[in-house]
Order: C-alpha cells, then structure tokens, then sequence
C-alpha cells in the first residue's frame, strides 16, 4: 500500500463558522500565552525562578545541620524544626517523606530550600495549593512569607514510586 497524493485543488480555505471558531483559539491561545509572563510579574505564588546545582549529598548535609541546631521538638520521630525569622530554611523530599516538619512565623520571610535526594517529587502545600517541582540535584530556593496560621499539609504530586500516597509533610505557621 502506497499513500497516494490528494486530487489536486483539494485545499479550501475555511470560512463561515470554522473560520470563527479557529479565530477564537486563536486569540485565546495568545490570551494564555501572555498570562504565562504576567503572572510571573504580578502573582503571589509564583516560584522566584532562583535555583542552584547541589549535589544530594550535600544538600543533605545541609539538611542536617539545619536540624541540629533549629530542633525544637519531634513529631512521630520526625524533627520539628523552626528557623531563624527571615533566616534559611530546609526541606527534603525523598522516598517517601518530607523532612523535617518546619515550623514558621506568620508574616516573617523565609528562604525555603527544597530539594531531593533521590527523584522527582512534587512540592505541594495544602490547602493553599502551592505546587512546585522538586528535583535531585537543584536547590530550588522559594522566598516564602507565610500570611495565615495554621496547620499545613505538604503532599507530593509527582508520582514517585509505591510510596506516593504515603509521602505527606507538615507546615506549622504560628
Ligand atoms: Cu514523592 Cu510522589
């Protein structure tokens, strides 16, 4: 079987509704396009775009010593940890856990690192609905200045293997 040419003349250009309706995606693509830079400038969620290379082993290093001398308490085991207001804070994502619990201040700023040290999890903050990607190897940096107390969840929304569901973290902003 050969795929054979169409009879010649075969083109149409559209017209009437066809044409209306391609006119609209049209616009409306552009419309998208343009929100894309907008809210990169005028939203309040958005990622600064600040990220650095880093090797796992290192960020877990830094992980460490971040708990070590931020600790102020323990959850089922797993630290409870609240940085210095304005000052860095750590989050790692790995198979199949956040860790540690962090334990903000409302309305100071942060600098929130988070990274991996195994594959790609997704970062995401409920129920406010924050999501950002997390990947080994990239210390992506999130200025971060919690406006509400509360108790957040952090969840993962990449799915990473048969612990998925189980990969769940917490928030604490007072
Ligand atoms: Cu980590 Cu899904």
């Amino acid at each position: 079987m050969s795929i054979q040419a169409p009879e010649a003349g075969w083109f149409r250009p559209p017209s009437g509704g066809e044409r209306t309706w391609m006119g609209l995606a049209l616009v409306w693509c552009l419309v998208m396009s343009a929100m894309m830079p907008f809210w990169h400038f005028k939203g309040q969620q958005n990622s600064t775009g600040e990220s650095y290379t880093v090797e796992p082993v290192k960020f877990i290093e830094r992980v460490e010593r971040f708990v070590a001398s931020n600790k102020v308490g323990e959850d089922k085991g797993i630290p409870i940890v609240e940085p210095a207001p304005g000052g860095d804070a750590y989050l790692l994502g790995r198979m199949w856990s956040w860790y540690p619990i962090l334990k903000l201040k409302q309305g100071q700023t942060y600098r929130l690192h988070i990274s991996s040290s195994d594959l790609q999890h997704g970062f995401s903050l409920q129920p406010v609905n924050m999501n950002f990607q997390v990947l080994p190897g990239y210390d992506h940096v999130l200025t971060l200045t919690p406006t509400m107390k509360g108790d957040y969840q952090v969840i993962c929304n990449e799915f990473c293997g048969i612990g998925h569901h189980l990969m769940t973290g917490r928030i604490i902003v007072e």
